[in-house]
């Protein structure tokens, strides 16, 4: 706001033949003059749609912010992003996560918007909004759009995408029925929201709270509970005094908040993907968020959430146990506590007064469920930049282990004979995959809980070492080292991994390391060739060209900021 102005004057304020044309074309909408009278113009960004079930509710939602918006003497006005739906989408969301956050920060850029509302849940969709708006840096709000209510089959509680791994692997081993399947996939989805276990949209909720970008409790809320509508109202009326407070995102998104929300992830048991998109929302205000700092948090912080898939309950017995406000109030000695909000307040007084109102779900810091976060990183000649692991999700006779690579060249090899009966493979083996990264896949995907191969299941093995420049799932769970960087694709030495080749992975000492010597591993290099690149032209080039690695937040890299 300059001189008492509003940004959105730029338009409507003007005398002349432009101001006529912004006025008048408006009105074609039906909007009277007492609109264009310096009142806060706010833009809802809606990744509504109907290809992503778990933002398909969010015109509802806008309707509400809207609502907001009109009471505090704003004028809403709401707008379609590109919507990024983790099931449907290939070869992966993440691939057009990067396209995403361009969307929202032209849209919001090229627009006469004074503030933002930024409307999203599913997986990507969270991280997008937030580096769209840090890079447009007008005023701007998250309401996320809530978990679905906990899935049912029979008297089993299910978990997206969590349960669905341990019945796949009932099914391959014999242990349920093909009906029985059946029946679970018409009960593990009963409501509109995200994913509803610790996956990476409750993870990415839950750190755009903890980063300050949200009201306080948005994380939780069910999708369904009207008290998600209430949030979306009260948002909309508090957008409206940021706009004229210029409250915006390079205030609230300081070293203080990114580090804020890594020590809350961890404590959560966050989804290994918050690594990634933590890295490029800091990038676009130029924080440089190294993955030592994630280790060093993740050492100092005890993990307390009891939510799957490192723990036992579903995101709605967390939202009813207090939610991420409990959590930050439990957390606050370890916390920035001035840190500033969106709600001009700071976290502190936010979440002084907040309560846990279930302790097996959100435990005190005494009692906590694991003395570390849920993420380690690794290093060691077979991931010179770094690779992560959840050792929350992960087997604890396997935290230290050696063993013999099984070498997987890309997907589809695996998918050819990860069943086969001949396949050379005992528990004590490492499942390796190549060619899944950024570049290599392309787009990351979550292909990094490779499966257990169909004969060991049978033999009741339920988890094995697995390694990839992949990332998996938030929901996913198991011994799994991923995010290998530099990626395969690159050269990286996961290329140069063989069959019977001994890895060593040793948790406690963050170490991950391929027992070859360096002049076998020198003449591997000299003979290795990279992979075609998978596309010539399009946005596909656009993203092999200018994708960063793993540990630099696989953002482009001219979307960084630059000073
Ligand atoms: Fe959208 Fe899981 S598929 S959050």
């Amino acid at each position: 706001m300059k001189n008492g102005k509003l940004r959105s004057q730029k338009w409507f304020g003007r005398t002349g033949q432009d101001g006529f044309i912004h006025r008048a074309w408006l009105k074609a909408e039906g909007f009277s003059d007492a609109v264009f009278d310096n009142r806060p113009v706010i833009g809802i960004a809606n990744s509504w749609s109907e290809l992503n079930n778990c933002n398909s509710h969010l015109r509802q939602v806008a309707e509400a912010v809207k609502r907001g918006v009109l009471m505090a003497g704003g004028l809403p006005l709401e707008f379609p992003v590109i919507s990024l739906g983790e099931v449907l989408m290939k070869p992966t969301a993440m691939m057009f996560r990067n396209l995403m956050s361009m969307d929202v920060e032209e849209c919001i850029r090229a627009n006469p918007l004074d503030g933002v509302v930024l409307l999203c849940g599913c997986d990507k969709t969270t991280p997008a909004m937030i580096m769209g708006a840090a890079s447009a840096d007008v005023p701007a709000v998250v309401v996320t759009g809530g978990p679905m209510l906990r899935g049912m089959w029979r008297d089993q509680e299910l978990g997206s995408g969590t349960d669905v791994w341990k019945y796949w692997d009932l099914l391959r081993a014999g242990r349920i029925s093909d009906e029985e399947w059946c029946e679970i996939e018409s009960c593990i989805s009963r409501s509109h929201g995200h994913c509803m276990v610790m996956g990476t949209a409750s993870t990415m909720a839950s750190v755009a709270e903890a980063l300050g970008m949200t009201l306080p409790g948005c994380a939780a809320i069910p999708a369904p509970d009207s008290r998600r509508m209430a949030l979306a109202e009260e948002s909309g009326r508090r957008i409206v005094e940021m706009a004229r407070e210029d409250l915006r995102p390079t205030k609230v998104l300081t070293r203080e908040a990114f580090e804020n929300a890594i020590r809350v992830d961890m404590a959560i048991g966050g989804s290994t993907n918050a690594i990634i998109h933590l890295v490029a929302m800091a990038g676009r205000v130029g924080i440089d968020l190294p993955l030592e700092l994630f280790d060093a948090i993740s050492r100092q912080t005890p993990f307390i959430a009891n939510v799957r898939p490192s723990g036992k309950y579903l995101m709605e017995d967390f939202f009813y146990a207090g939610g991420i406000p409990a959590v930050m109030r439990e957390l606050l000695t370890l916390l920035h506590r001035d840190a500033l909000t969106v709600t001009g307040h700071s976290v502190e007084e936010n979440v002084r007064s907040a309560r846990v109102h279930k302790e097996d779900v959100i435990l005190p810091l005494e009692r906590a469920l694991y003395p570390e976060g849920g993420t380690v990183v690794l290093r060691g000649n077979l991931a010179p930049n770094g690779a992560v692991l959840k050792q929350t999700a992960a087997s604890p006779n396997l935290l230290r282990h050696a063993g013999r690579a099984v070498v997987f060249e890309s997907i589809d090899d695996l998918r050819a004979r990860i069943d086969a009966p001949d396949l050379e493979v005992d528990a004590s083996r490492v499942l390796v995959l190549k060619n899944a990264g950024p570049r290599g896949a392309p787009g990351m995907p979550e292909w990094g809980q490779l499966p257990i191969p169909a004969k060991l299941l049978r033999q009741g093995v339920t988890d094995m070492v697995r390694i990839s420049d992949a990332r998996m799932s938030g929901t996913s769970y198991g011994t799994v080292a991923l995010h290998v960087d530099p990626e395969s694709a690159l050269g990286g030495t996961l290329a140069l991994v063989e069959n019977g080749d001994t890895i060593e992975l040793d948790v406690e000492r963050r170490a991950l390391n391929l027992a070859v010597p360096d002049e076998e591993l020198a003449r591997r290099r000299a003979r290795w060739t990279p992979p075609e690149a998978h596309y010539a032209r399009g946005y596909g080039r656009l993203f092999l060209d200018h994708v960063t690695q793993a540990h630099e937040g696989c953002d482009f890299d001219f979307l960084r900021h630059r000073s």
